[in-house]
């Protein structure tokens, strides 16, 4: 039995990761602000987003969502903006190859701004501070004044995050995402890497196709989807006064989206059952994510599964598994098969990220890229020998020439990370980093492809 719902019936239920503003009234007339600003996304395009995760659901497309750890409102820049986006289109590409089907592209971008922490404060020396909760709360640097949390922050992160929206529209649907441009997607400091003539031949088979369909008569002028992509945002759903303040019933279909993004996800953090976060989650019409971590057992997973998918709509859930390298053998396939038997239609992607992070001995966070694609040839291993399908991968990655994940075709050693350590948050993958984990993970796609993928022999007919 479910009880009725509204953007509110949260706030009776218990609640992790809140941050303690101090001024309650001043907090509830910026919700109030809120409540009144235009949403940010339209329920129609959540609902494309949720048919597209539907199709992935079948094996019909491949998912590829990525961004920074946590945005941060210093990173408010076209340049920066526009290096991930096109990392995230050049590894579409790639994936697209591998995969044999669409890629449906899912940015961690215009409104990632809000952090779970392990513990709510943080020590220097003598000195204990609330911790730093993304930049929707609070602010990164070790001051007093930094760390309070300051609901003025939801009113920037709103206005940033349309910001970023509108570049990435503008970038998708205008012009730069036009396959024609691919050879222009890529980052100076990639051209120089030994990924590059992998790149270059795909650019160019990819211009010959162009060619060939040009001859046909298909172009960037009449055919959209050579010259135009689908982009969504998406975020973890966290700071629930926000999303709440921004959750509206869509005219067309008197239903309630969360129009702060496309997708919302919940965190391994915030997945108690009867928690606010899955409440506030349950009743909102967009497509949903659901970390699922090392300690989740089948008969949670299987309740949430109920409480945020009754209707078991394809593409309504994806499970986003974050196990670890070393645990994915053993951990997952108890819970795909616990999926399987009760026959519930979910997505799965891999989030090769979160149970990868270590801590080096001058006290960096990092992650070794060996460990990322163990985790994500563990996570297809486990899908391929339960018959259920992998449906994409969750990455932390930016376009930027960072140094914070070790490994990769430059082999970056714990010594490298200090050259351009730069995440308030975890440490991401570079645009270069980025790419090979595509080309890996396409070539793991190409080989798993099952044969009825391809084209029907003619004997069939
Ligand atoms: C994240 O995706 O940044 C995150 C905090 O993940 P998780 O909830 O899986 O730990
Ligand atoms: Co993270």
């Amino acid at each position: 039995m479910t009880s009725t719902w509204t953007p509110e019936t949260w706030r009776g239920r218990p609640i992790r990761q809140v941050p303690a503003y101090p001024d309650p009234e001043r907090l509830a007339s910026v919700e109030a602000k809120l409540r009144r600003y235009p949403p940010l996304v339209f329920a129609g395009e959540a609902r494309r987003l949720k048919a597209a995760l539907g199709q992935a659901t079948e094996g019909r497309a491949f998912v590829l969502q990525g961004g920074d750890c946590a945005e941060s409102f210093g990173d408010f820049t076209a340049n920066i903006i526009r290096d991930t986006f096109r990392v995230l289109l050049q590894m579409a590409v790639v994936l697209t190859f591998g995969a044999g089907v669409p890629v449906v592209k899912m940015g961690r971008m215009a409104g990632q701004y809000a952090k779970p922490r392990s513990s709510d404060v943080e020590t220097q020396g003598e000195e204990t501070l609330p911790a730093y909760r993304g930049d929707i709360i609070n602010g990164p640097a070790f001051s007093p004044e930094d760390r309070v949390p300051d609901p003025g922050r939801m009113e920037q992160a709103y206005f940033q995050s349309a910001g970023t929206l509108n570049l990435l529209r503008a970038f998708a649907t205008g012009g730069y995402a036009d396959l024609h441009e691919m050879h222009r997607w890529n980052l100076g400091f990639v051209a120089r890497s030994p990924l590059n003539a992998r790149y270059q031949d795909l650019v160019h088979r990819i211009d010959e196709t162009l060619g060939f369909m040009a001859a046909c008569g298909m172009n960037s002028v009449t055919t959209p989807q050579i010259r135009e992509t689908d982009f969504f945002t998406s975020h973890e759903a966290l700071l629930l006064p926000y999303e709440q303040a921004l959750t509206r019933v869509d005219s067309t279909s008197g239903e309630w989206y969360a129009c702060s993004a496309h997708f919302l996800w919940i965190g391994d953090r915030t997945r108690q059952p009867d928690g606010a976060h899955v409440e506030f989650l349950r009743g909102v019409k967009n497509p949903i994510g659901l970390k699922v971590g090392p300690t989740t057992a089948a008969d949670d997973l299987l309740r949430l599964i109920e409480v945020l998918n009754p209707a078991d709509e394809p593409g309504r859930l994806t499970l986003i598994a974050r196990m670890g390298a070393d645990k994915v053998e053993r951990l997952l396939p108890p819970l795909l098969r616990a999926v399987q038997r009760e026959g519930r239609r979910v997505l799965w992607l891999c989030d090769p990220m979160h149970g990868n992070t270590i801590t080096t001995a001058a006290r960096l966070k990092t992650r070794s890229f060996d460990a990322i694609l163990t985790e994500v040839r563990g996570f297809f291993d486990a899908h391929a020998a339960e018959g259920s399908g992998a449906g994409g991968v969750h990455v932390e990655m930016t376009g930027r020439d960072v140094t914070e994940c070790v490994g990769g075709a430059h082999r970056l050693s714990e010594a490298d990370l200090t050259r351009s350590y730069e995440t308030f948050c975890d440490p991401r993958l570079n645009a270069e980093q980025s790419l090979e984990l595509a080309f890996l993970v396409a070539e793991e796609l190409k080989a798993r492809r099952q044969p009825t993928t391809e084209m029907p022999a003619v004997a069939a007919q």
